[in-house]
């Protein structure tokens, strides 16, 4: 499994790019939002620190006008990945991005059949929400590992991303689905990578090294 960044905070972004380990970033209106700055700079500043996908969501509902937003922000850097929800238009808007060559991240995407759908319309990527679904009750990570055997089953060229990703249980649980990308925020990545048993591995080590050493 490859991970995304889930965020549009450039300071998050830069910290964790230094990483080495994460493929590329997804941003959506909320989190662009929450940064307070002007959306297209914001992207392009994002888009030159990460060499990766970064995905930008369109904010238009109609097909056409989701089409022409879609071109607007894929000028904006080769790297970047249309987000587009998964509605009707979302659907037609896809088929007619994916036949120009521009790549796209079905969003919003909640079971396995709209994943299909997604998959039908041509887009690169679709993001299955799983903690918005077990706030309601529902399995998230069941959803997930669903949309991955029907892929690998009709042999669907779409990317899986496990997304709404709330703690480490979530990615862990992404990666024994068998999804492509988990897109996690910054709290959770760094929850994954740091655990209190390393620490004090890394503390003892350097104990014993030096009362030996002295
Ligand atoms: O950015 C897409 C998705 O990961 C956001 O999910 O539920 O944290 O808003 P959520």
């Amino acid at each position: 499994m490859k991970f995304f960044l889930d965020s549009a905070n450039v300071e998050e972004i830069t910290r964790v790019m230094s990483w080495g380990v994460v493929a590329g970033v997804t941003t959506n209106p909320s989190l662009v939002a929450r940064e307070g700055k002007e959306f297209m700079p914001l992207l392009k500043q994002i888009c030159s620190i990460v060499p990766g996908p970064v995905s930008a969501e369109v904010l238009s509902e109609g097909a056409d006008d989701m089409v022409a937003e879609a071109r607007e922000l894929a000028a904006v850097a080769d790297n970047v990945v249309v987000k587009i929800p998964l509605t009707a238009d979302g659907l037609a808007a896809t088929r007619e991005l994916s036949a120009q060559g521009i790549k796209t991240n079905l969003t919003l995407a909640f079971s396995p059949v709209q994943a299909m759908l997604a998959a039908r319309s041509g887009a690169t990527y679709a993001s299955l929400f799983i903690g918005r679904l077990d706030d309601v009750g529902a399995c998230g990570l069941s959803a997930v590992a669903e949309t991955v055997r029907n892929f690998q089953a009709y042999a669907v060229g779409t990317r899986v991303i496990a997304a709404s990703i709330r703690n480490v249980g979530h990615v862990e649980g992404a990666m024994s689905a068998g999804a492509d990308y988990a897109t996690v925020p910054f709290r959770v990545l760094s929850d994954c990578l740091h655990h209190p048993l390393t620490d004090q591995g890394i503390e003892k080590f350097k104990a014993d090294w030096e009362k030996a050493m002295k």
